[in-house]
């Protein structure tokens, strides 16, 4: 038996690479990076993200009650780090990237291999960042041909 370290032991968590994008109420878009999401319910199916509450996309989420998730492959190393620079405007981080829109108008990467959006159901902030609760409505493989990735695999972390 080690000694406790409650750290050491929570960053052995194995997380997917995510961009969570979102849509400002004058519909300028965002994307971030992110890795703590995961599907919460089957009936209704529901995925909750955990979003530092002072961000631009908690400010985005909470105004218009929408976001995506695009699960990103392998490979995307340097566009998770730009993903995860602070935005300053609401376009920035999308600048020169390629997506789509469907119901929600929440981006779609081009360079993800799977995406779903989600209406945002409820919300809660137990610590310093907001969970919000969102029902998935629309979801599908690709665009991009491939595999998810885990943050262990592309030599990123975000835990402790
Ligand atoms: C690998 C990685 C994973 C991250 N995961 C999360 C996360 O799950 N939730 C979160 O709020 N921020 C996460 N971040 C930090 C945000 O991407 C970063 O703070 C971003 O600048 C916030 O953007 P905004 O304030 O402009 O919306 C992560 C960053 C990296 C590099």
């Amino acid at each position: 038996m080690t000694d406790s370290d409650p750290s050491a032991g929570i960053s052995k968590a194995v997380y997917g690479l995510l961009a969570v994008g979102s849509l400002a109420e004058d519909g300028s878009k965002d994307v971030m990076t992110a890795n703590w999401g995961s599907q919460i319910s089957f009936e209704p199916r529901l995925y909750a993200i955990a979003v530092q509450s002072d961000s631009h996309t908690a400010a985005n989420i909470k105004s218009t009650g929408v976001f995506s998730i695009n699960f990103m492959p392998g490979g995307t190393h340097d566009l998770a780090l730009k993903f995860a620079a602070h935005s300053t405007s609401g376009e920035g981080r999308l600048e020169g990237v390629e997506f789509a829109t469907h119901e929600t108008g929440a981006p779609i990467l081009k360079a993800a291999v799977g995406w779903i959006e989600c209406r945002v159901l409820d919300s809660n902030q137990p610590g310093d960042h907001t969970v919000f609760f969102g029902e998935v409505i629309d979801g599908g493989e690709g665009p991009a041909e491939g595999d998810p990735t885990t943050l262990a695999a592309i030599d990123l972390s975000y835990a402790g």
